[in-house]
């Protein structure tokens, strides 16, 4: 036991017997020059690459602005077909952010999810949840379409045949008291049962563990 202390000892005044030192120092200078250079090529690397992270990471946490959209009175929509409305979904780029929504009357007899403030119209996104193309509402057939790998939705929006892995994404509606308008708000997505969730991409599907396999992102609208 006191020779291990010794050697312990012995080893410890070692380290700190450094030729040309001054007494008290316990690093040699060339050590410090290189730590003190390391340290300040470092900052200065921090410095050239942390605003461009910042600026290139920040616009995925911004959230999306949205606004409520007037799209008619409510005489103007009815339960048995859609009304094609243009509405903005990416504001200050113009036109470039307009889309198509389709909107009728609710139905109570088809509509049966549960009935609340924000789905007196059924607002369906013209965006195919195969890969993205617009589809079209075909009215004799009461079916939408979509051109590009045939996929067909039903009257309420739910994947009828085709590729698309989950019906139409919708968009809050509600009626503005002061102004008599049918408004539209942000988009939402929904699984087979029509549960709604965060929008998400197309070719997600939500239902069962697909809603964690494809986590809302971070830059989508917040509900209303
Ligand atoms: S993008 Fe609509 S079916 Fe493929």
């Amino acid at each position: 036991m006191p020779n291990r202390h010794r050697q312990t000892k012995s080893k410890y005044t070692a380290d700190r017997n450094i030729p040309g030192s001054f007494e008290g120092e316990t690093i040699t200078r060339r050590r410090l020059i290189n730590l003190g250079a390391n340290g300040a090529g470092a900052v200065a690397v921090a410095a050239f690459t942390l605003p461009a992270l910042g600026f290139a990471i920040a616009p995925i946490f911004k959230r999306q602005a949205w606004e409520w959209q007037p799209i008619g009175h409510p005489a103007d929509f009815n339960q048995t077909t859609y009304a094609t409305k243009v509405i903005n979904i990416t504001p200050g780029i113009g036109e470039a952010g307009n889309t198509i929504a389709y909107v009728r009357a609710r139905d109570p007899s088809i509509d049966k999810e549960t009935e609340d403030q924000y789905n007196h119209w059924v607002a369906l996104s013209s965006r195919c949840m195969h890969l993205g193309c617009p589809v079209r509402y075909v009215s004799a057939a009461q079916r939408f379409i979509c051109p590009c790998h045939g996929g067909v939705y039903d009257f309420r929006g739910m994947v009828a045949g085709g590729p698309p892995v989950r019906p139409l994404d919708r968009f809050y509606t509600r009626l503005n008291q002061s102004t008599g308008f049918v408004e539209v708000g942000p988009r939402f997505s929904v699984n087979n049962e029509l549960q709604r969730f965060s929008p998400r991409f197309p070719g997600e599907p939500i239902d069962g563990i697909g809603q964690y396999l494809y986590p809302a992102q971070f830059d989508t609208a917040p509900k209303p």
